[in-house]
C-alpha cells in the first residue's frame, strides 16, 4: 500500500456521520473511528482500543466539557477524547495512547492524507459544486474485495456499459470524442448511443426519463481519488461525484455524492430515483470487480481504453507524470 501515499482521500461527507454515532473507516491498511460531536466537530482516532483491541467504532459517545464528546469502548467502557487520551472519572485524562488521524475539513467534506505527507493538493472543485448545487445525498457506499488499481480501471473504463451495466443503459455504441490529459487531472467527453427505454422500464424507474437518446457524458477525473460526471439536460444539471479509497491491498471503497440544479420542478421528484439508479450502477461494478482475475495479462485491446491507459500510467508513476500524453 505504498504506491499512492500522498494523495488526498475523501473519507466521508458530513451527512455520513450522525452526531455522537461512531463509525469505522478504513484507509491504507489502517482502521479509524470517526465521530461528530453535537457542535459539529469531527474527530478521528485509530479504531483499536489500546486496552485489549476492541473496535471503538462499535462503542458509543459520552458528553464532555464544552459540548464535545468522547468515544467509549464497547468492551470495558473506557472513554477516549479527541486527542486519544483516556478519560478518567472526574474528567481527568491520561497521556494520549491513540494518535489522532489528521483531517482536512472543508465544509461538509472530510479529507485526509491518511497521515502521510501531502504530495498533491485537494482540488477546489468540490467546494465550488457544494456552493452552486443542491446536495441530493450519498449513494453507492460500498467496500469491495478488490485492489485499488482494478477499481480505478473499472471506473475509467468506457466500454463496460454493454456488459456490466447492460440491463440499465442499453448502450449500443460508445465514442470517446475527446480526452484531455492534464497529468493527474483529465477530461473525457463521451457520446453514448442508447436504445430508447420501454414504457414499462420508465414506469419502473422514472429517472430513465432524464436519460436522452445519446448520452453525452463529460467525465472529469482526478487521479487517484475522484471522478465527476457532469450531466446536463432539459430537466436538471447533475454532478455525480465518485470517490475511491484503498482500504487495504485487497479491499477498496467507493461512494458517490450527488448534487443537482433543477431546471424544472419535476426534477425534484427524480432525486430518490437518481440515488437508487446510481446505487444499482455501483452495485453492478462491485459485482464484476468481485468476479475478475486481476493479474490476468491483457492480450486484447479495445477502442476507447484511453481512460484506463491514463490510470495505468499514473498508477506507475504517481505522483510524477511523464510521457506518454493521452490527449486526443
Ligand atoms: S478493550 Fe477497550 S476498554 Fe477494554
Ligand atoms: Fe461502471
Amino acid at each position: 500500500m505504498e504506491r499512492l501515499q500522498g494523495s488526498p482521500w475523501l473519507l466521508a461527507h458530513r451527512s455520513m456521520l450522525k452526531p455522537n454515532q461512531p463509525r469505522k473507516f478504513s484507509l491504507l491498511d489502517e482502521d479509524y473511528v470517526l465521530w461528530q460531536d453535537p457542535q459539529g466537530r469531527i474527530q478521528a482516532l485509530p479504531n483499536a482500543c489500546p486496552h485489549m483491541g476492541a473496535m471503538l467504532s462499535e462503542g458509543w459517545c459520552v458528553p464532555q466539557s464544552e459540548g464535545s464528546s468522547a468515544v467509549v469502548c464497547p468492551f470495558h467502557a473506557l472513554a477516549f477524547d479527541r486527542a486519544g487520551c483516556t478519560v478518567l472519572p472526574g474528567n481527568k485524562s491520561t497521556k494520549s495512547l491513540l494518535q489522532p488521524l489528521e483531517l482536512v475539513i472543508q465544509g461538509d467534506f472530510i479529507w485526509t492524507y491518511g497521515g502521510y505527507e501531502p504530495k498533491i493538493p485537494i482540488p477546489e472543485l468540490m467546494n465550488t459544486i457544494a456552493a452552486e448545487y443542491q446536495f441530493i445525498g450519498v449513494t453507492g457506499d460500498l467496500s469491495i474485495p478488490t485492489d485499488i488499481l482494478s477499481l480505478l480501471l473499472n471506473m475509467h473504463d468506457y466500454n463496460h456499459q454493454n456488459g456490466t451495466h447492460r440491463e440499465l443503459f442499453e448502450i449500443e455504441e460508445v465514442e470517446v470524442k475527446q480526452f484531455i490529459d492534464a497529468g493527474l487531472h483529465s477530461h473525457a467527453y463521451l457520446a453514448q448511443l442508447r436504445k430508447q427505454p420501454m414504457l414499462r422500464e420508465i414506469l419502473k424507474n422514472p429517472a430513465q426519463l432524464a436519460l436522452p437518446k445519446v448520452l453525452e457524458a463529460h467525465l472529469e477525473n482526478y487521479f487517484p481519488f475522484m471522478g465527476i460526471m457532469h450531466g446536463d439536460n432539459k430537466l436538471l444539471s447533475l454532478k455525480e461525484c465518485h470517490f475511491y479509497l484503498p482500504e487495504s491491498a485487497q479491499r477498496s471503497r467507493v461512494f458517490v455524492l450527488m448534487y443537482m440544479q433543477a431546471h424544472a420542478p419535476i426534477a425534484h421528484l427524480l432525486k430518490r430515483n437518481l440515488l437508487k439508479l446510481v446505487n444499482v450502477v455501483v452495485e453492478q461494478d462491485a459485482k464484476i470487480l468481485s468476479h475478475i482475475y486481476p493479474n490476468t495479462p491483457q492480450r486484447i485491446k479495445l477502442n476507447n481504453e484511453v481512460g484506463m491507459d491514463w490510470v495505468r500510467r499514473n498508477f506507475e508513476q504517481f505522483p510524477v507524470v511523464a510521457e506518454p500524453n493521452f490527449s486526443r
